[in-house]
């Protein structure tokens, strides 16, 4: 027997239900906010990958489903939503564009990393980016969009905001960092000795505890924003306040991309065990440029669809459609023939042996259907059919024409 590989899964019945569900109420708060559906490949040139994730991000160095296809080019399965998106954005030369762009995606992303409860090898995404607007209105705006979803989805969250700066104030606040962890390398875990080499903004970022209580005397870049930067993280702040939406300034929110500046956020729950980041977006404004399109500000976000399965309320389930079967083996093709006509307009399910009354009532609880469609010999002999509303518990017995 072939079973799906590891950190891989198949989705269905309940589980698929519930997919369907979390992507259909993500894209109707999606259309709300101006956002209309791209499709991108989930086959890329590898170069775009470690142009816009980064080549020492854990997910480029480590973590890539890339191999050299039968042409000779090294491609790549992609982690992530965002870099297609911007190429699209800049292949389509939209960038040559003064109108503001939207786009929502959906679908599977691939990172090889150790598969345990929450991290999977092929999952899910749920995105947004808005190019062209570089108002911190939009990280905000952005913010209650992810919000809502989960409101509507019924999830409830923690909301952890940060600043990562920009090319005026990372610079000489990362010179900073760095002699402040070389200072303390010797105490700190291997990881971090190498990323204070290729990284060193990861490294606040680390889980090991003796790190982590190191870490806590860091220079912290909240503190040493450049004006531009430090006007609008107090502006998202006093907005979401206004809002009413509670947050968490985490000056270690560093995010596992290279490719943010300014407003990064998480959303966390705590319901789900050690993977609990729920969703994660910030802004980009250089993205764009470093793939080679105009200078266009931007920001996004993804939600990871498998993490939220388990914490979504399903809507209660209720009886549709029409169960439809025949009691006597004459009716049976009359059935099919009614059930494919009714089927223009809604769900039906046929039975296509004859049976009993009883049985098929069964059938019609099985199905959950609204209505009971059957024949008899009394109803195929007058051209009728019996119908029971399963709601009403009303019955009749109506005229049958095809
Ligand atoms: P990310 O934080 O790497 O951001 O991923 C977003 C979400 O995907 C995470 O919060 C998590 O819920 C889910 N996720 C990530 N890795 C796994 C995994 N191995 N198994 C299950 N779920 C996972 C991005 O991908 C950015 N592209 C988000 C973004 C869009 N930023 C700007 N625009």
């Amino acid at each position: 027997m072939i079973n799906p590989l590891r950190g891989m899964k198949d989705l269905m019945f309940e589980d698929s239900q519930r997919f369907v569900h979390i992507i259909t109420t993500a894209i109707t708060v999606a259309k709300r906010y101006g956002y209309s559906y791209i499709e991108t490949p989930i086959l890329e040139e590898t170069a775009l990958f470690r142009r816009s994730v980064g080549n020492s991000s854990d997910i480029v160095s480590k973590e890539m489903y890339q191999f050299e296809d039968k042409g000779g080019n090294d491609v790549c399965m992609r982690p992530e939503g965002t870099a297609g998106v911007v190429r699209a954005f800049v292949s389509g030369k939209l960038d040559r564009q003064p109108a503001k762009q939207k786009f929502y995606y959906y679908g599977p992303m691939f990172r090889y990393e150790r598969p345990q409860k929450g991290r999977l090898r092929e999952f899910h995404q749920f995105g947004c980016e808005s190019f062209g607007e570089a108002s911190v209105y939009e990280d905000f705006t952005i913010i209650t969009m992810v919000g809502q979803i989960f409101n509507a989805l019924g999830i409830g969250f923690e909301l952890k905001i940060n600043s990562l700066g920009c090319p005026e104030c990372m610079p000489p606040y990362r010179q900073n960092l760095v002699s402040f962890l070389t200072d303390i390398s010797e105490d700190l875990c291997a990881d971090c000795n190498r990323r204070i080499e290729t990284n060193p903004i990861r490294v606040l970022d680390c889980k090991n505890e003796k790190c982590q209580s190191l870490l806590a005397q860091s220079p912290k870049l909240i503190d040493k924003l450049c004006k531009a930067c430090d006007t609008d993280f107090k502006k998202l702040t006093s907005l979401l306040d206004d809002a009413g939406i509670a947050y968490e300034v985490d000056t270690n929110l560093v995010r596992g991309l290279d490719y943010y500046n300014k407003t990064a956020f998480e959303f966390v729950s705590n319901e789900i065990g050690s993977q609990s980041a729920i969703a994660g977006g910030g802004r980009y404004d250089k993205l764009v440029e470093y793939l080679d399109g105009k200078p266009t500000p931007a920001v996004g976000f993804a939600i990871g669809i498998e993490r939220i399965m388990e914490l979504v309320q399903m809507p209660e389930r209720e009886r549709e459609g029409y169960y439809m079967g025949a009691m006597v083996p004459e009716a049976v093709e009359k059935i099919i023939m009614l059930a494919n006509r009714k089927r223009t307009s809604d769900k039906v399910t046929v039975e296509y042996s004859s049976k009993g009354f009883k049985s098929h009532m069964k059938g019609v609880d099985k199905a959950y259907a609204r209505y009971a469609v059957l024949i008899g010999e009394d109803e195929l002999a007058n051209n009728t059919v019996w119908i029971k509303d399963m709601e009403s518990k009303e019955e009749k017995t109506v005229a049958y024409t095809v």
